[in-house]
């Protein structure tokens, strides 16, 4: 289906030119003056030094034209030349009619070229370390981007890029080395077949990965074990990958229980070491066209600018001991996924303190052609979650926080509000459903809070105030869900034929045509949201829907309004949830049947 203001712009557009003017004067915008009308046109003000005419005079003949439009419900020539627009009600309710009747509710899927293949990479977990507060965003923020691209019609690839490759695999093996030399791994003259079993725990992983990072930190000679330790693993020493496969295996198995409880799925479990194979021919070619130097002993590649405001540090290929790095594990898996995918885009969720890292990546990746011009690379960085001080979140000890912690520590905090909301009511939530609605209150709670901030925003986590049933909160649009189905069971109860009604009523009043046109808002929103990869533009279409339907819930007796207008309102409040429901599902949240 068409857009609301394409459909609108197309009429007056008509209008301009039937009047004798140029069409691409009617464009039409959603007006800045709610109080004096919906939509404005302001063609006729550009129009006037066109035709040498005054803009009233203009503006007069095109509402002329416009007389009998069954689009507009209104059309005013105001001085000096705006046209104020009003939609037709019964327009604006044979729009919303017609979006309910399609599976997507008026989006369209993209075709040809307008289909883009894009390639998230999100998540960025290290493996050996549990997944903390700090994991939070990329993963909510990811998963939430993907859904969105996928449902406005894309092919959309999500990738969690495991951090796998890089000095904490060194750092671990070093490690293990002093503790337990006698190991089969450590062993060079060892060459049968290595132990399945892994010779650590998840725990002990754990707790080796930030105890060895720590000791590099204060000794030197540690620190250039730990780094030989790296490089000998990327040359393919057998004892090395051999303790890395277990490494990852061990890790993997851990986050991906860690990411299920959070509803983020990944398409993709490849990290920074499935590149490999890819560097050796990358770095030849940077060599042979001339871009890579030898720079102190590393190879690296200009990527300044004349037009450069900040320092531009060159971009490191390799380093001096011919180790891979960030940069290099990075372009290479442009290479990698330009192979395997050939993507239109690929899109990076990482924290916005990464962007001088992406720039140089980005830059080189063009300057020496790894990369398609038709691809695009774009940076998503996000800001940091702070706590209630304002300082990045940490745990009252001070340590990093968690994940499944704060998952616990708000489903907890849902669980009480929800025993407390319904204490005093006597609809009788058995435990085990005051549990399953706290599970799903709390990841609203905690993915709401985060999403409906623009990513690159730092923002306050602030328990009381995600998980509150009021104002701009994940348990506000849960709740209001609550409230239309227990209308709709209502109803059912009565024996109203609910799934057969489906025609919206041709709205009588200012709340009920508001309500329609913000659903009627919805392709137009995800296109926006798809196209500028922003989950907080969803956040903001449902909480306006959320305070549109409340207000129009307020002021209308459904159930015992006359019946014609009744099905008519219950076929609204079915389309509201429908919109809900899908919009809920894009941000990566689910809403229990009563609250
Ligand atoms: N593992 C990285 C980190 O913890 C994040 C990875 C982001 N993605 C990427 N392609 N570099 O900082």
């Amino acid at each position: 289906m068409k857009m609301m203001i394409d459909v609108i712009s197309e009429e007056m557009m008509k209008a301009f030119e039937g009047a004798g003017y140029d069409g691409s004067l009617g464009r039409v915008t959603v007006s800045n003056r709610p109080d004096l009308c919906e939509y404005q046109c302001n063609g006729a003000m550009a129009g006037a030094k066109l035709y040498k005419k005054a803009p009233l005079v203009i503006a007069g003949d095109v509402a002329k034209a416009l007389e009998g439009s069954k689009i507009f419900s209104q059309v005013e020539a105001v001085a000096p030349g705006f046209l104020n627009l009003k939609l037709s009600e019964v327009f604006l309710a044979g729009f919303v009619n017609g979006m309910m009747a399609e599976d997507k509710f008026g989006v369209e899927d993209p075709e040809g070229k307008d289909k883009k293949t894009i390639i998230i990479d999100y998540g960025g977990p290290n493996v050996a370390k549990p997944l903390h507060v700090g994991h939070l965003r990329p993963a909510i923020i990811g998963e939430s981007i993907k859904r969105i691209c996928r449902y406005a019609g894309h092919e959309v690839i999500g990738d969690v890029h495991l951090g796998d490759w890089g000095l904490p695999m060194g750092q671990i093996i070093t490690e293990l080395a002093e503790r337990k030399p006698d190991l089969v791994y450590f062993d060079d003259s060892f060459d049968g077949e290595y132990p399945e079993e892994p010779p650590f725990t998840i725990s002990e992983l754990e707790e080796i990965y930030p105890f060895a990072s720590g000791k590099c930190k204060q000794d030197e000679e540690y620190k250039a074990k730990a780094l030989k330790a790296t490089a000998e693993l990327q040359k393919g020493r057998r004892g090395y990958r051999a303790l890395w496969k277990h490494i990852l295996n061990v890790s993997v198995g851990d986050l991906k229980k860690n990411y299920e409880k959070l509803d983020v799925h990944f398409d993709l479990w490849k990290g920074e070491s499935d590149c490999d194979p890819y560097i050796p021919d990358m770095v030849e070619k940077m060599k042979k066209d001339g871009y890579a130097y030898i720079s102190d002993g590393a190879l690296v590649v200009d990527v300044k600018e004349d037009t450069d405001k900040k320092e531009m540090p060159p971009c490191m290929i390799l380093k001096s001991d011919g180790a891979a790095n960030y940069e290099t594990t990075d372009l290479a898996t442009i290479v990698m996924r330009e192979q395997d995918y050939k993507p239109d885009s690929i899109v990076y969720v990482v924290d916005k303190r990464q962007q001088l890292h992406f720039e140089q990546v980005f830059r080189c990746a063009r300057k020496t052609g790894i990369v398609r011009d038709e691809c695009s690379l774009e940076f998503v960085g996000f800001g940091t979650m702070n706590g209630p001080d304002g300082k990045p979140f940490k745990t009252r000890d001070g340590g990093v926080l968690r994940l499944e912690y704060l998952l616990k520590d708000i489903r907890d905090k849902m669980e009480a509000d929800i025993r407390e909301n319904n204490a005093d009511k006597d609809k009788q939530l058995s435990d085990e459903e005051t549990a399953d609605i706290a599970g799903k209150a709390g990841l609203a709670a905690l993915k709401y809070g985060d999403l409906s901030n623009q990513a690159s925003k730092d923002y306050i986590f602030d328990i009381a105030r995600f998980t509150s049933f009021e104002g701009d909160t994940g348990p506000y649009i849960l709740y209001t869900m609550a409230r239309i189905k227990s209308v709709l069971n209502k109803c059912r109860e009565r024996g109203i034929d609910v799934d057969g009604l489906k025609s919206v009523n041709v709205p009588a009043g200012k709340t009920e045509k508001e309500l329609l046109m913000n659903m009627a808002g919805f392709n137009q929103m995800i296109k926006d949201a798809s196209d500028g990869r922003a989950p907080h533009k969803v956040c903001a279409f449902i909480y306006d829907l959320a305070n549109k339907f409340n207000t129009f819930y307020h002021d209308n007796n459904i159930l015992n309004a006359e019946e014609n207008v009744r099905n008519g309102f219950i076929a609204e409040l079915k389309a509201c949830l429908a919109l809900f429901e899908v919009s809920i599902g894009l941000l990566g949240f689910e809403a229990p049947e009563r609250m």
